[in-house]
């Protein structure tokens, strides 16, 4: 018998973003809204960071955990945006991405034959990764109330059983931009408890947070202000969005003591730990990233409403204004194959967006459209997708 790829690899599906990209990516002039990134460089303060770190001599390993001035730094800042303690010695975990912090994490929390629930539409990585730990998803979309996405309990009740041991959530979401409200999160609070699971919560986009009324500056509701450090919780993060890091693969896991005793012994044999350089890096973003970080918000915010009042002008779209992120989630009426509408638009129009489909349950029949690009390529964008709606 020839050697085959293990049925547990195998079984892994596409993402179907990466797949939709590859094509756009063989094309010339395509305006790229597909991957959740903006074009905009990572900050010459960070970048000069790196070089100082490489410099000094931070090009050896480290800690499996992290640095610990990195660990000291991620505390620091949790304090000054949450006004919550974490221990930067037993409850930090550096990790070289969000998603190896999510893989970290869900590897640590599912045996083979163990479900995960997830709450969907939702990046496809988080439902891959339980999927990889030999684990079954249960997605369990949200359900759109009014102009609102909500958690559907009765769902959640209904799909645990005796395996069940663990429920991810993203908030801010991708590909949502839902928010979860400081009710929400209580209410999934008890949930996990009564039933004694592990909470994940991804707050990658935890700063690209922008309401609108009164609440217009408010920080984003976090699953660490209410939790004890003795909750089965867990939070996936990441330098990617808020400091324009995707390229350099820093992200951390909080999590309860033990939880993050076993990710930091697991992680030397998967990457051992982050790059040492890249982390001092990540520390300069935390300490001086505040005022780039607000005015990106501000650009953000823009081009949020700039995209929701070219969205509504479309026949047969509807889209939820979202609270943070950087995507829209217009539905399309009748749209039944969002692959093949990503296709279309891409080779006609040369607009590259995400398929719905690529979210799990709930996803198809939408789109998504990252708007952190330029305000120069979102006119174009939805210029050219608004006269391939009009000719459907
Ligand atoms: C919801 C969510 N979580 C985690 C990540 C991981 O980010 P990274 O691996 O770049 O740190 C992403 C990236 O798109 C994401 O959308």
């Amino acid at each position: 018998m020839p050697a085959t790829v293990a049925s547990s690899a195998s079984s892994i599906p596409n993402s179907r973003i990466r797949e939709l990209a590859e094509v756009a990516m063989s094309m010339d002039g395509v305006l790229k809204l597909y991957f959740g990134e903006s074009n905009l460089p990572t900050p010459d303060y960070i970048k000069r960071a790196a070089q100082k770190a490489m410099a000094d001599g931070f090009t050896f390993y480290t800690e499996n955990a992290g640095l610990p001035s990195t660990r000291k730094a991620l505390a620091r800042y949790y304090a000054d945006l949450h006004q919550v303690e974490i221990d930067p010695s037993t409850e930090i975990v550096v990790t070289a991405s969000g998603v190896q912090a999510l893989n970290l994490g869900i590897r640590c929390m599912i045996d083979p034959g163990d479900e995960g629930l997830v709450l969907t539409p939702a990046w496809p990585n988080g439902s891959a990764n339980i999927g990889m730990a030999n684990g079954v998803v249960k997605q369990i979309p949200h359900v759109l109330s009014g102009n609102r996405y909500e958690i559907d309990f009765d769902a959640l009740e209904a799909a645990v059983t005796p395996r069940t041991r663990m429920l991810l959530y993203t908030s801010p979401s991708n590909p949502l931009g839902w928010v979860a409200t400081d009710a929400d999160q209580r209410h999934l609070l008890d949930f996990i408890r009564k039933h004694n699971l592990w909470l994940m919560a991804d707050e990658v986009y935890d700063r690209l947070y922008y309401p609108d009324g009164p609440a217009r500056t408010a920080t984003v509701p976090s699953i660490l202000k209410k939790c004890t450090r003795e909750d089965a919780v867990v939070v996936v993060q990441s330098f990617s969005k808020a400091y324009c890091m995707t390229g350099w693969r820093l992200g951390w896991l909080i999590a309860r003591k033990d939880l993050a005793a076993r990710a930091t012994q697991l992680n030397e044999f998967v990457v051992s730990h982050a790059p040492s350089f890249a982390q001092r890096a990540g520390e300069t973003a935390l300490l001086w990233g505040e005022m780039a970080v607000k005015e990106m918000l501000l650009r953000l915010r823009e081009n949020r409403d700039f995209c929701l009042a070219a969205l509504s002008k479309m026949p047969g779209v509807k889209v939820p204004k979202p609270e943070g992120a950087f995507y829209l989630f217009p539905k399309i009426e009748g749209l039944t194959d969002s692959f093949a509408f990503c296709k279309q638009l891409l080779m006609e129009t040369r607009v590259g967006l995400a398929p719905g489909v690529a979210f799990g349950a709930g996803g198809e029949g939408s789109v998504r459209i990252c708007y952190a690009a330029e305000m120069q390529i979102l006119e174009q964008a939805m210029a050219r997708l608004s006269l391939f709606m009009q000719s459907r």
